[in-house]
């Protein structure tokens, strides 16, 4: 056979077979216990790097999870092309249990592949890789390859930049390419040209030195518990905006061009309903929820932890309590800065009858990228060839801390075409990928590729 579309078509139950055994390893990168697990996802990568016709693959060590690397570079003249993603996941606790199936038992349901990581982000780079794959077995790859596939995306990439820093010549390329976002919906694909970048924190307030009795004590000691929520509640404006001096400095307002081109793609109300199943919208007024989800920072709490939860009745009065907070940012602020100005307003919110700590968890990057390069060209190219129908541009809310890296130190076109749909419940129970994205996935990295192979390095790096 020498047409890799065909080969495709004859594989793709061979493909999914394999991707459910990639499923199955419990890569949770946030676990110190799941370490062993997550370096077993690494050494399947790389056999499969190995498989898809990449000449040298190697498994770098990092302080904690591995890179893997894989490349071919046998079509010199030609462009290269760096394919990024990672095959690390969130953890799978279901307070709610809600889960159908055992997260790292991936099964097949109407047409769905369900599994933690099956579309955040395992699914996404094994069709990244079977697309090469797909051509090296078929004629040959039109273009050099390197992958580079992490296990610490879900923890903020803590030891990718210094890896990026200290391997610049390994990692050298015209483009890069990362499949780890949605599209619109299966009939439109998209392709991201912003995301938004995080500062993830702990906020612990503690009071006495030790859990009271609530009943001898209570009435004379600020509960730790309750301060934090008033220090919580506090940093939220009623109307929805977020109540941290300095906090908008650095945030551009979204010119009425782009309002313009955002409104194009509007997330409806009913929609919204759908995805959420939230009784009604809450957030800034002034923005359409579209802006609100993508354009617009946010400050969340996560998880509070404190005091008694198990079942029945304690009279305690807690001696600390913990949330768990984060917030997306947008360009241009600064993930540290914002570390340092919610801190400096926690400070402030704390009264003297608690003591407050500020814990840093991770940070990533805003991100923009342009849209008018060749290479974004050749994209657009490939989702009408692969997919089947012209993509529209978006910003995405989530993070993807390498981008900004990747713009930063190579000055090179960032294409983020993801395969993911918005309703896959990445991060949350049931996640599952689309069978039918996989397929049309693979079939767009292949046209990608071959439209990327008949340019020049000069006009891909643009
Ligand atoms: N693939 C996501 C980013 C993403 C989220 C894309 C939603 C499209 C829609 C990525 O794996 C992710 O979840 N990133 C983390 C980054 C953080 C830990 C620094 C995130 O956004 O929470
Ligand atoms: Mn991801
Ligand atoms: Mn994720």
């Amino acid at each position: 056979m020498s047409d890799p579309f065909s080969y495709l078509d004859s594989m793709r139950g061979a493909f999914i077979n394999e991707l459910k055994e990639l499923i199955q390893i419990e890569s949770i990168s946030t676990l110190s216990a799941k370490a062993g697990e997550v370096r077993r996802a690494a050494e399947l990568v790389a056999q499969h790097l190995r498989g898809a016709g990449m000449s040298t693959v190697q498994i770098f060590e990092t302080p904690r999870h591995p890179v893997v690397y894989g490349e071919w570079l046998g079509a010199p003249g030609a462009p290269t092309i760096l394919i990024y993603g990672h095959y690390d996941v969130q953890p799978v606790d279901d307070p709610e249990k809600k889960w159908l199936t055992d997260p790292f038992t991936p099964v097949e349901r109407e047409g769905n592949l369900y599994g933690r990581g099956s579309s955040d982000d395992k699914g996404q780079i094994f069709a990244n890789i079977k697309a090469a794959q797909a051509l090296a077995q078929n004629g040959g790859l039109p273009l050099n390859i390197k992958f580079l596939v992490e296990g610490e995306e879900e923890i903020g990439s803590p030891n990718l930049d210094h890896f990026i820093e200290s391997h610049q010549e390994l990692l050298r390329a015209d483009v890069a390419v990362i499949s780890d976002t949605a599209v619109l919906s299966l009939e439109t694909p998209s392709i991201i040209y912003a995301l938004r970048g995080l500062t993830y924190l702990e906020i612990e307030v503690s009071g006495p030195e030790k859990d009271l009795h609530s009943g001898q004590w209570g009435g004379s000691v600020h509960n730790p518990l309750q301060a934090l929520c008033e220090i919580i509640a506090a940093l939220h404006n009623p109307d929805g905006s977020i109540n941290v001096e300095g906090f908008y400095d650095k945030v551009r307002p979204i010119s009425a061009e782009e309002r313009a081109a955002i409104a194009k793609v509007p997330l409806t109300e009913s929609e919204w309903k759908r995805q959420t199943g939230a009784p009604q919208p809450w957030g800034e007024p002034s923005y359409s929820l579209r802006e609100r989800v993508s354009a617009r920072p946010t400050l969340e709490v996560h998880g509070l932890i404190g005091g008694f939860s198990g079942e029945g009745a304690k009279t305690v009065l807690p001696a600390h309590a913990k949330a768990k907070v984060s917030c997306r940012l947008v360009n241009d602020q600064d993930p540290h800065e914002i570390e340092h100005l919610i801190r400096r307003q926690v400070e402030k919110l704390t009264p003297p009858t608690v003591r407050s700590k500020v814990t840093p968890i991770n940070y990533g990057d805003p991100a923009v990228v342009p849209i008018d390069s060749a290479a974004i060209k050749a994209a657009v190219d490939a989702y009408q060839r692969g997919w089947g129908t012209e993509p529209v541009f978006m910003r995405e809310g989530g993070s993807i801390p390498v981008v900004a890296t990747f713009s930063r130190m190579f000055h090179i076109p960032v294409l983020l075409v993801g395969y993911g749909l918005s309703d896959d419940g990445a991060h949350g129970p049931n996640e599952k990928f689309n069978l039918e994205c996989f397929y049309r996935g693979m079939r767009t990295m292949i046209a990608l590729l071959q439209n990327l192979g008949k340019m020049t390095p000069a006009q891909v790096k643009g």
